[in-house]
């Protein structure tokens, strides 16, 4: 196991933001932290990437306890923060250059990990351009890259693609999938947007209030609710109802005297069953 987490729990004064979570990553895959605002999906990444120090619980590290103290497991690691952290005022290529030297990289070691992200993130033509000029997608990008430059094997990606606009969040995905697959990087992304884990994620954990409410594969997940939803308009609410089959369904439906729509299963209908209410962004 990559990660291994035990009942994790963070207080911050009387607000509990993680009431005692456990889960487990696995070597080289995209894993995927899925809940509303204020879940707790933050709160774990900043924990297991040492930017917060005081917490109960337990981590493992590829079977080894996890401490903030211990500070080899940073050269493991890449951080993308949910908020951008670039330098503005410096150039990609200066922003690039300042992560090489914090991590120790200098000469033709530091120009080949320097071209190799921009391949990878398709900055090539923007080195000499402000980050501050750079559009939300690009310094997305950036980041992405300065956390890549150490080669880490394990990537944290607190909402990466979060305002992008579709065509951009799609390419990101790409990013994404290119990284894990190409580099062989173990991804443990969060995300608000619940088909993004679905494309993405072999595993998921839905987290609501500090409490996982799933986690799984985003297939077996859906199974366990049925295959087909039906989509019941009444005047005031929509309401779902699962089926194995499509027949089941819309024999229900034409019982019904209200609208309706069959449907497949998605990851959402997990949720909202979970939770009782949607995700809302
Ligand atoms: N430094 C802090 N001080 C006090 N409360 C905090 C602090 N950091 C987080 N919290 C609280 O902990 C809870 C979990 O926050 P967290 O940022 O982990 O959520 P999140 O799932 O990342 O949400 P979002 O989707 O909005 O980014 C929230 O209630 C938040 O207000
Ligand atoms: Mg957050």
């Amino acid at each position: 196991m990559e990660i291994e987490v035990q009942n994790l729990r963070k207080r911050f004064g009387e607000v509990e933001a993680l009431r005692g979570i456990s889960f487990g990553v696995f070597p080289g895959e995209v894993f995927a932290f899925l809940g509303p605002n204020g879940a707790g999906k933050t709160t774990t990444i900043k924990i297991l990437t040492g930017l917060i120090r005081e917490f109960q619980g337990e981590i493992l590290y590829r079977g080894e306890p996890f401490s903030p103290r211990i500070l080899s497991f940073k050269r493991v690691i890449g951080v993308v923060p949910q908020h951008n952290n670039v330098d503005r005022d410096l150039t990609v290529e200066e922003n690039l250059k300042v992560h090489c030297y914090l991590h120790g990289l200098w000469g033709k070691k530091q120009r080949e990990r320097i071209r190799e992200v921009l391949e990878l993130t398709g900055l090539q033509g923007h080195l000499r351009r402000k980050a501050d000029h750079l559009s939300g997608g690009m310094k997305r990008r950036l980041i992405i890259g300065r956390a890549l430059l150490h080669e880490p094997q394990i990537l944290f990606l607190d909402e990466p693609t979060v305002g992008l606009d579709p065509a951009v969040r799609r390419s990101m995905w790409d990013l994404i999938r290119g990284i894990n697959v190409l580099k062989g990087c173990t991804v443990f992304l969060t995300t608000h947007y619940i088909e993004e884990a679905d494309m993405l994620a072999q595993r998921v954990v839905i987290l609501d209030a500090g409490r996982v409410v799933a986690q799984g594969r985003p297939q077996e997940l859906k199974e366990a609710l049925g295959r087909y939803t039906l989509e019941i308009y009444h005047r005031d609410r929509i309401e779902e109802e699962f089926f194995q089959s499509r027949e089941e369904a819309l024999e229900r439906m034409r019982s019904l005297d209200v609208p309706a729509k069959v449907r497949e299963v998605n990851l959402e209908d997990v949720f909202l069953s979970l939770t009782g209410r949607r995700i809302r962004v």
